[in-house]
């Protein structure tokens, strides 16, 4: 049974002007009018080849209308390598788009909001194959295999027989029967499409990683700075290289993996070549999980350790996340790519009604208050933002108050009404569009579609002129201007809402 939205009790202005919500902040050298934060969202409007559209542009001013004391843009790769539409600051072609997003947002913010870009590193990934298409052409045979399919049929002519019989022998037998046959990976990669890791040292451009990786870093953070961000958000969460570095699956014997300060020495590698290659003006923080969530994975501990080295190198702040991981994700159908938020540790980074009787709200404060409670302890300020589930005022003012956190990050809810932060700090709060947590957004993230929220994107405001549609011409791209009362279903339902909300 999905748990309840509980009822929220809105501040009067006054409330508000007094709360610790809307009081000012600091990330390190920049400013913030309040303690409110949008925490990085892919909207999947990049152009194909990686630059900031008129739909990314209008994406973040809208955002901006609500004021949010930092507003982080999405994951942005690192990379001058085709990455489909998600957007890149690998070159310097990309800064003057960039730029419009930092003008749009001063603009429509009155200046009120940091502006933030999320840089990402990621590994490839491919498509879950066809099971026969992948034994029959790209499993390996070998030895070992041969030994194995041996052992399993008990007739050693198996041992010597031509690759084309051993391949048909395999198509032939049960997924049951391959699990003890194929090497893990390969049996992994014919379930899951192949996936490379940061342990596969084998290959040149893995090993080298510790090498290429800060000065792409440091080259995106200037772009940023170039482009009037006021500065970046290092992306070291969830199932991207950096974060898997990190992990405490990260193996590697080579100085960057297997303890501790192994597998932050690169982060910190990183921090100190993007702080060296911006202005002092400029901000450095990072996203982190504060538990992977995943068997073996890295947990609370670690990540207060992980948090504390970054106060000591001079983070300007952590961003918490939790989950959001490969390695416990669904298998994908056949011809999709795995997606990191579909296994527990992915319902935890995104919690829905569903996920259990305590529900989404504020759900991950508890990691982000015992992060920021070790930092503290080693005599670090460093702030630290909290996100997962917060959807009112109450929740956000009592992890404030109760010092569990420094800002607090609101990414679904901010979808469902960009404008909630100025409604409440106004006193307007009834009207605030509540977010259903039931990820109708994140079904359309998946898909690579163009993300909305259900519970606007088939509104219209009376008299409004027609908003930009997204590509499927049924849902407008943006939430319709402030004022709900006007608004009127257009369409009835979204099918992607039905149809995900098991989730
Ligand atoms: C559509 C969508 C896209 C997201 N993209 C990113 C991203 O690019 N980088 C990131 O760190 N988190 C991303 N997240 C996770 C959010 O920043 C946030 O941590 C998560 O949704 C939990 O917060 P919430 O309960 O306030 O939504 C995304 C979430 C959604 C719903
Ligand atoms: S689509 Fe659903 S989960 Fe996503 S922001 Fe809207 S109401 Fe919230």
């Amino acid at each position: 049974m999905p748990v309840p939205i509980p009822e929220a009790r809105w501040p009067t202005a006054a409330e508000a002007a007094r709360s610790r919500l809307f009081s000012p902040g600091r990330i390190g050298p920049a400013a913030t009018a309040s303690r409110t934060w949008i925490p990085a969202m892919v909207p999947w409007r990049a152009s194909d080849d990686g630059f900031v559209t008129d739909d990314v542009v209008g994406w973040y001013g809208r955002f901006a209308e609500g004021r949010p004391g930092v507003l982080v843009v999405e994951a942005t790769g690192i990379r001058d390598v085709p990455s489909g539409p998600l957007l890149r600051a690998g070159g310097d072609r990309f800064v003057p788009g960039l730029a419009r997003i930092a003008d749009e947002v001063r603009r429509r913010s009155g200046g009120r909001t940091v502006l933030l870009l999320q840089i990402i590193d990621f590994l490839a990934i491919k498509r879950r194959p066809d099971r026969d298409v992948h034994l029959r052409r790209f499993q390996r045979i070998d030895g070992g295999l041969r030994a194995r399919l041996a052992a399993a049929a008990a007739d050693p002519a198996w041992e010597s027989a031509p690759d084309e019989s051993v391949r048909e022998e395999l198509v032939r037998r049960s997924d049951g029967e391959l699990a003890s046959i194929l090497p893990p990976r390969d049996l992994e990669s014919m379930r899951m499409g192949w996936r490379e890791r940061v342990t596969d040292v084998g290959s040149d451009h893995i090993r080298d990683l510790p090498r290429t990786l800060p000065p792409l870093f440091a080259a995106a953070a200037r772009r940023a700075e170039q482009a009037g961000f006021h500065g970046v958000e290092l992306h070291f969460a969830h199932a991207y290289t950096m974060a898997s570095f990190l992990s405490a699956t990260n193996t590697r014997s080579d100085g960057y993996g297997t303890t501790l300060e192994g597998r932050a020495r690169l982060p910190l590698e990183v921090l100190a070549a993007v702080r060296a290659a911006v202005s002092p003006q400029s901000v450095v923080g990072c996203r982190m999980l504060a538990d992977e969530a995943i068997p073996g994975g890295s947990t609370l501990s670690d990540a207060a350790w992980f948090a504390t080295e970054f106060a000591r190198a001079g983070i300007d702040f952590l961003s918490l996340s939790k989950g959001g991981k490969f390695d416990d994700a669904k298998q994908p159908a056949v011809g999709q790519a795995a997606y990191p938020y579909t296994g527990p540790s992915g319902h935890e980074c995104m919690p829905t009604v569903r996920i259990d009787a305590r529900g989404p709200f504020a759900r991950n404060l508890p990691l982000a208050s015992a992060v920021r409670a070790a930092v503290r302890a080693a005599g670090f300020g460093t702030p630290v933002a909290a996100a997962g589930g917060f959807n009112s005022f109450e929740l956000a003012e009592a992890a404030l108050r109760g010092g569990h956190a420094d800002f607090v990050a609101a990414a679904r809810q901010s979808l469902a009404d960009p404008d909630w932060w100025e409604k409440m700090r106004t006193g307007r709060g009834a009207a605030v569009r509540r977010c259903l947590f039931t990820n109708y957004c994140e079904a359309l993230d998946q898909r690579h579609l163009e993300v909305t929220c259900q519970l606007w994107d088939r509104l219209r405001t009376a008299g409004e002129a027609d908003p930009p549609l997204a590509k499927d011409g049924r849902r407008r791209l943006l939430p319709p201007p402030e004022d709900p009362g006007a608004a009127e279903p257009h369409i009835a339902q979204s099918s992607v809402g039905r149809a995900n909300l098991g989730r």
